[in-house]
């Protein structure tokens, strides 16, 4: 046993040191952050969760002390007593929270060495496989540190508020059926039931709804969720929700409760109040205004419909476009006359990957315009756009002209794009929507049929019921999502609780009744036994942190994140089994 843990508490963390501590004589336990030897006094900054703080070995402090101390290295571990003093003049480092103090050593115990780490725990610019294969050192940056202390407030904030509000938390099954999400399922083979698999749920959303057939009325959990799809910056193939189900309730209530939710969570873990009720857009709005059903609503920049202004235009292609029934539409970018023709052509090629055939541009002048189609454009029509776009000097215009879907898709990611490049995005703003009105199912050319935009248990609007056998794609569901700065971090709905509209929806999705028992048929059992008006959402509380914590990849806080490739270096998950193990599964690999 250590004669300093014995003997000597730790009496404070490091990065707690002020200059009230003066003269206290302390206990600090933690890892050396950096060692600096002058001549006869050693430097150290020792670090532990809250911070750093400098400890100095002087000679005097002993020969057996100072001898001791001439070993230490990076990320030692060491156990110090010694006395808060106030750093001599212009000896001060305002760039430590503790920088205005030191503590003078007069016992130390080194309580474990350490290889050296493979790397600086100061360089920005670390591989990220060198992170993740040494997770546990990458988790001692401060950085990152401080990005699961908030993600831990986080989900404290939100115990509370449930709590508060009568929720009760409980825990669902991992091991289950197939959930409706509609990503790829993970599946553990069964050993006991040879031939059948289990799938990972990709939410607890069959059970929710079956606790409210039990009258559990308030449900919530925070809980991990499992997908197979291709991930992405904000995606990792198990994330974790707030999941929430409510009884007897209607869509404000639950848009209430959860306003209400992040309030308290803004409020408990960055001291920021939201002003209530959050703003609201329905999805054919944010299409058409923003091209994006997640639309970033800190920036203007929004989209207008030129097609009545160029239907009959001098420049062929518009036209055309117009006369097939595609559209027409244009941002404006403010003074941004600096793009060079080497920017615009790239502007065009990132439209590309959207489906744009191409990107015209205009920059406004004075008196006429600086653009490749200026020369076929009629003066109506580029008085009419410059007025629909209030375009200044100085102004630049960008058009497509296409089906709805490729312009939508190709200006609302330029939008985002060019706000990026031109600055225009304030880091502290914090610009939530609800996106209301769903579309309840949308067509597929790959399965040529209808598929629901959410799940198939999301309620349509009662008044949409006759659409579904005439125009499905008309139908609006009771679906509603939350967007904040422009990430989906929530979504939910008010879901199906009778049996003949639910038989309508799976008609509709044509989904035959024996596929539909095979996949939900526990669900379907349960509506009929007395299920009550319900709804619900779930938050992404990983994509939640990254946006409070101003994180670029939701791998920056998760503890133990997977790659791209759905790896975990650290582990070396997933990995290959013995031949018993497959055997034992009745599992041959092909
Ligand atoms: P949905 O599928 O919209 O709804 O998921 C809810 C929220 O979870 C987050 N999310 C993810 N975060 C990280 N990685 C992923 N792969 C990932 N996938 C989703 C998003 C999203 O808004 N059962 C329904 C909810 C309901 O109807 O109550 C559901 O799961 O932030
Ligand atoms: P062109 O006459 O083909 O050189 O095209 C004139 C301008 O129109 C160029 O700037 C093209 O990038 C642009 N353009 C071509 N196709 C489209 C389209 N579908 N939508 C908007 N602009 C386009």
């Amino acid at each position: 046993m250590s004669q300093f843990i014995s003997k000597d508490k730790r009496t404070h963390y490091c990065g707690s040191l002020a200059e009230s501590d003066d003269g206290k004589e302390v206990v600090l336990m933690g890892w050396v952050h950096r060692r600096r030897d002058h001549g006869g006094v050693i430097f150290v900054d020792l670090r532990d969760r809250e911070g750093i703080v400098q400890i100095v070995f002087n000679p005097e402090a002993g020969e057996t002390v100072h001898s001791e101390a001439h070993k230490i290295r990076s990320e030692y571990v060491l156990a110090v007593k010694g006395k808060v003093r106030i750093r001599p003049e212009g000896m001060t480092n305002p760039d430590l929270a503790t920088g205005q103090v030191e503590v003078l050593v007069s016992d130390l115990e080194i309580l474990n060495e350490s290889k050296t780490p493979p790397f600086s725990f100061d360089d920005e610019d670390i591989s990220e496989n060198i992170r993740l294969k040494y997770r546990y050192l990458d988790l001692r940056r401060p950085a990152i540190q401080q990005n699961l202390f908030l993600r831990s407030r986080l989900a404290s904030a939100t115990r509370r508020y449930f709590e508060e509000n009568g929720f009760i938390e409980v825990e669902t099954p991992f091991l289950t059926k197939s959930t409706p999400e509609g990503a790829r399922d993970y599946l553990v083979p069964s050993r006991i039931n040879k031939g059948t698999f289990y799938a990972l749920p990709q939410s607890p959303q069959i059970f929710k709804q079956l606790l409210m057939v039990s009258g559990f009325d308030r449900y919530y959990q925070i809980v991990k969720c499992f997908r197979d799809e291709d991930l992405r910056a904000d995606r990792q193939p198990e994330f974790t929700q707030i999941d929430v189900e409510m009884s007897f309730i209607t869509e404000e209530d639950i848009m209430q409760m959860m306003e209400g939710l992040m309030a308290s969570i803004f409020k408990a873990c960055l001291g920021k109040e939201l002003s209530l009720p959050l703003p609201r857009l329905t999805y054919a709005d944010a299409i058409s205004r923003y091209g994006k059903d997640n639309p970033d609503v800190r920036f203007g920049m929004e989209i207008k419909d030129i097609t009545d202004i160029v239907k009959n235009s001098g420049f062929k292609l518009f036209a055309e476009v117009a006369a097939q029934g595609g559209v027409i539409k244009a941002i404006k970018a403010n003074q941004a006359s600096g793009l060079s023709r080497k920017d615009l052509d790239g502007l065009a090629e990132f439209v590309a990957i959207y489906g744009a055939k191409g990107l015209a541009w205009a920059k406004v002048n004075a008196a006429d315009w600086t653009s490749p189609i200026y020369k076929f454009l009629k003066p109506e029509e580029t008085t009419g756009i410059g007025q629909l776009l209030n375009a200044k000097e100085g102004d630049v215009i960008f058009f497509v002209a296409d089906t709805p879907k490729v312009v939508h898709d190709s200006l609302g990611n330029l939008r985002v794009h060019l706000a990026r490049k031109l600055n225009l995005i304030d880091p502290d703003a914090l610009a939530f929507t609800w996106v209301t009105e769903f579309p309840l199912m949308e067509y597929s050319e790959a399965e040529k049929r209808y598929v629901s935009t959410h799940h198939p248990f999301t309620s349509p609007f009662l008044e949409d019921l006759p659409l579904l056998t005439t125009d499905p794609g008309k139908v609006r569901a009771r679906a509603y999502d939350l967007v904040l700065n422009g990430s989906e971090i929530g979504g939910g709905s008010i879901r199906i609780h009778r049996k003949d509209v639910q038989a309508q929806v799976f008609s509709a999705l044509g989904l035959s009744d024996e596929e539909a028992r095979l996949k939900f048929g526990f669900l379907l059992d349960a509506l009929e036994y007395g299920a009550p008006p319900h709804g619900g959402l779930a938050f992404g509380l990983d994509r939640l942190t990254m946006i409070m914590t101003n994180a670029e990849s939701i791998r920056d806080v998760i503890a133990f994140p997977k790659t791209q490739k759905a790896a975990c270096l650290l582990s070396d998950a997933p990995s290959k089994v013995s031949i018993e193990q497959l055997m034992e599964l009745s599992l041959k690999i092909v």
